[in-house]
């Protein structure tokens, strides 16, 4: 050990002021979104019973919890609606009355500094659950694509500041970003779901949504957790049909699909801390197991750590009162 000891890692882990000088990642609450789930009706601001702390607002409720969210210093909310009916087709979601639609139009009317990214998928407004048009008892790629430009388009006309497509359809950021520029969107942002994973992470979030599938599950359009090269081609697909921004999603399961996304493209990257991650911390926290800010910073730090620019977190507006 030649090195030592004139070499001693530990005289820069000292103090805090010494740690604070040398930490190689930051988190702030710039880098962070909130999902936000919006419900028909008035005067709802109901508790998910799988997502500790995280609530369905109607729209007029959704606007005060995204006034707080932006003065907790968050630049961005990622919004999920949950329609009054489905349908076979999903036509919800690209209803210029939807919920989605009309959530953006007044979110966008109070807080107009505040960057309302839209997820545009269908498994919320089937009656299926399923992510696209079901045929023949499969999800059609090439038909669903049409219906997802379609609600892409409705979200910019409502006013949308990025549109963020979670379906794992094959060519949907080509077709969205042709639609969006055919139909005078030209500068609104893709921010692609590239590596979504088929995770058993999203249990949580689909009691939020009511978007379980009826029948089967999603393995045959998003991805198989053991693949990780496949997450690169993905990703490379994707910027290729104009993606503006990737997502790799889950998030803390996968920091190794983060960074090697990051690495082989260098592009914007955003990772998901997923409702089943959120809700293992708040579990854990509830049983008094885990110091639950301690456990929930070091993750959001980890998923920066290892690539993510943004990371997109239930925790976002807490974690941002923690960060203050
Ligand atoms: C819809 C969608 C899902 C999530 C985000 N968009 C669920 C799914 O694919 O079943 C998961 C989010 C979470 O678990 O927090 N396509
Ligand atoms: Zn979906």
């Amino acid at each position: 050990m030649p090195s030592f000891p004139a070499t001693r890692l530990r005289r820069l882990r000292r103090t805090s002021a010494l740690r604070d000088l040398v930490r190689e990642t930051d988190l702030s609450p710039a880098d962070l979104v909130q999902p936000l789930f919006v419900v028909a009706g008035e005067g709802v601001r109901e508790e998910v019973h799988s997502m500790p702390d995280v609530r369905r607002f109607s729209i007029s409720e959704l606007v005060g919890e995204a006034g707080e969210v932006q003065a907790a210093g968050i630049r961005a909310v990622l919004l999920f609606g949950i329609p009054a009916g489905k349908d076979d087709t999903g036509s919800g979601a690209y209803d210029d009355e939807g919920i989605v639609q009309m959530a953006v139009r007044a979110l966008k009317d109070a807080h107009p500094g505040l960057l309302v990214v839209t997820d545009v998928c269908l498994c919320e407004y089937t009656s299926h659950g399923h992510c696209g048009f079901v045929r023949d008892g499969e999800v059609d790629n090439d038909i669903t694509l049409e219906l997802l430009a379609k609600t892409a388009i409705s979200h910019a006309e409502a006013g949308a500041d990025a549109v963020a497509p979670s379906d794992m359809m094959d060519g949907r950021v080509a077709a969205i970003r042709h639609q969006l520029d055919e139909e005078g969107h030209p500068n609104t942002p893709i921010i692609a779901y590239s590596a979504k994973y088929a995770s058993a992470l999203y249990g949580p979030f689909r009691v939020a949504a009511e978007s379980t599938p009826e029948f089967g599950d999603r393995r045959g359009y998003q991805m198989d957790p053991a693949n990780a090269a496949e997450a690169v081609r993905e990703a490379e697909l994707d910027l290729d049909e104009g993606a503006d921004m990737l997502m790799v999603k889950p998030a803390l399961p996968y920091l190794d699909v983060i960074r090697r996304v990051k690495d082989a493209t260098r592009a914007p990257l955003a990772a998901y801390q997923v409702s089943g991650e959120y809700s293992m911390l708040k579990a854990a926290a509830g049983n008094g197991w885990i110091d639950e800010r301690a456990a929930a910073l070091e993750a959001l730090t980890s998923i920066r750590r290892a690539g993510a620019d943004v990371v997109i977190s239930y925790y976002a507006k807490e974690a941002a009162g923690w960060l203050a």
